[in-house]
């Protein structure tokens, strides 16, 4: 099974299933459902009051203890509001934030000097290099097949083939994917998850409004409409995909001409004809006549669900799919021989000359993945809880460096031919126990002592050399982190200065 991928070691999350941050639709309650049950959530905080981020990002921590984001739109926000709610996440100690529209080069780099991941959201491969070149740490390559605002006009699949080709940042794919089997199939294009958007539109815990879930759940596939109709609120020139209704069908005359019309309301504030919101619980109004965004893979959803049900029951039909897919891959025999007679006496020499089998391999390479996984989430909890600069700094570089070794030991697992393992190691729950963070820190430094000392154990009884060099490498790096870490610990705790005679 192979669901697990590096990039949910940079989320700290079980499943390569992400909530999309939808403005009015993603609030607390499903944020957290679906972080709760091994995806990761998304608050659509849009335009919001910077006070209703803040308690909505304590809502969703008093339902799960596990790590989620907020999306923002930097293109579709006055600069004060958006600076207020780039502080409120960075107060909150949010650990991603998701950014979609123009690129705000100057948000990117705000948020990642403060320890926060950057995920950005591109509909072309112009916009993913100037993203990745901006600094974001995961790239969202958006199709045409999405549901609410599409930024771009390629169908996803051709997106992600040009957009893997080009960056080295990971990818999620977003659009029409509502299912295990459209997540295996991105998966088996190159994207390391999805970021699902209508699917968990039509959950119980979503914030739409039970209209909106209706329609939606009663669509057909050549149900949906590519839109400039719906634009108060947002940059000039933007399109959405919607549910047909008398809008898009023209019986409510030129969205472009005329006074504005007031067709419900959300408490104090007024819903405009024309406008990007969407039905929400909290409104009232002509609900038929506001935007009913949809993604083209509406005609596969048919019940309303409970968001966890959704997420685990797209995880099971993934990770059945793909090994499948595997096996039926071209050319590929059913039950492959692994090794002619040549290469047996080579494994048998290499027993002999003290190199390290496959499988022996497979179990300290296993071993040294949940270790690292272990300590990319320590590193990421220590970053965003880190209260000045320089610690912030330094944990990111250790998170950096163990999502980069997990990513190299999953490689390395699956060019053996094994199966890497999805857990985290204990060292986790260990860490967390620990108050203070210089303890923590010191901690994890002994934990990265632990990695060298099996690393130098591991390291000579490797045969291959590319395994080798890897593993090398790996070594050195975390003796350079040890070495940082203690000097600055060292900093830190060493006694003030006696003031001068
Ligand atoms: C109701 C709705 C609201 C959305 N609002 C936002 C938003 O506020 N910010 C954003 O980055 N993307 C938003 N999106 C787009 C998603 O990020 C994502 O690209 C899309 O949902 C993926 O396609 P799918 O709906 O077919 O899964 C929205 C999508 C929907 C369906």
């Amino acid at each position: 099974m192979r669901l697990h991928t590096p990039v949910c070691d940079l989320l700290c999350c079980e499943h390569p299933i992400v909530l999309a941050g939808m403005g009015g639709v993603a609030r607390s309650e499903l944020v957290a459902a679906v972080s709760e049950a091994g995806g990761f959530g998304f608050l659509g905080m849009v335009r919001e009051d910077p006070a209703f981020i803040t308690s909505e990002i304590a809502a969703v921590r008093a339902r799960t203890a596990r790590p989620f984001g907020v999306n923002l739109i930097p293109a579709a926000t006055k600069p004060d509001r958006l600076a207020a709610e780039l502080a409120a996440c960075i107060a909150g100690r949010i650990h991603a934030v998701t950014l979609f529209w123009d690129l705000s080069i100057e948000t990117v780099k705000r948020l990642r000097g403060e320890g926060v991941l950057v995920v950005c959201q591109v509909g072309s491969l112009a916009e993913a290099r100037a993203a990745e070149d901006a600094g974001a740490d995961i790239l969202i390559a958006q199709g045409l097949e999405a549901g609410g605002h599409v930024r771009g006009l390629s169908r996803l699949h051709a997106l992600l083939a040009e957009v893997l080709a080009a960056v080295e940042a990971p990818v999620l794919a977003a659009g029409g994917v509502v299912d295990g089997e459209d997540l295996a199939t991105v998966m088996k294009l190159g994207a390391q998850g999805a970021v699902i958007g209508t699917a968990f539109l039509a959950t119980a815990e979503s914030f739409a409004h039970d209209f909106h879930k209706r329609r939606i759940v009663e669509a057909s596939a050549r149900d949906t409409v590519h839109t400039q109709a719906f634009h108060i609120n947002w940059p000039a020139g933007a399109y959405v995909r919607v549910l047909p209704n008398s809008v898009t069908r023209g019986e409510r005359g030129d969205p472009f001409v005329g006074p504005r019309q007031v067709i419900g309301a959300d408490g104090a504030r007024s819903i405009y004809l024309f406008s990007t919101d969407s039905p929400l619980r909290s409104m009232s109004g002509d609900f038929e006549a506001m935007a009913l965004y949809a993604g083209q893979g509406v005609d596969r959803l048919r019940n309303i669900v409970p968001a966890g049900e959704r997420v685990r029951a797209i995880a099971d039909q993934a990770a059945a799919c793909l090994p499948a897919e595997r096996r039926q891959a071209p050319g590929a025999a059913e039950d492959p021989e692994l090794s002619s007679p040549v290469c047996y006496a080579g494994q048998a020499d290499d027993t002999y000359m003290g190199y390290a089998d496959a499988a022996e391999l497979a179990t300290e390479l296993n071993v040294l993945l949940e270790a690292e996984r272990a300590g990319a989430r320590v590193a990421a909890r220590l970053t965003a809880d880190a209260a000045d600069a320089e610690l912030k700094v330094l944990a990111k570089g250790i998170h950096a460096d163990e999502v980069r070794w997990c990513r190299a030991l999953f490689d390395a697992l699956g060019d053996l031919g094994a199966e890497p393992s999805t857990k985290v190691g204990d060292f986790y729950e260990k860490a967390m126990a620990i108050g203070g963070m210089e303890a923590r820190l010191a901690f994890v430094n002994r934990g990265q002592g632990w990695v060298v000392r099996k690393l130098r154990a591991l390291v000579p009884r490797i045969r291959d050399p590319a395994l080798h060099a890897v593993l090398s490498e790996m070594l050195r790096a975390h003796e350079v982190n040890i070495a940082s870490a203690n000097a600055a610990l060292e900093r830190r705790l060493a006694p003030a200065d006696p003031p001068p005679p």
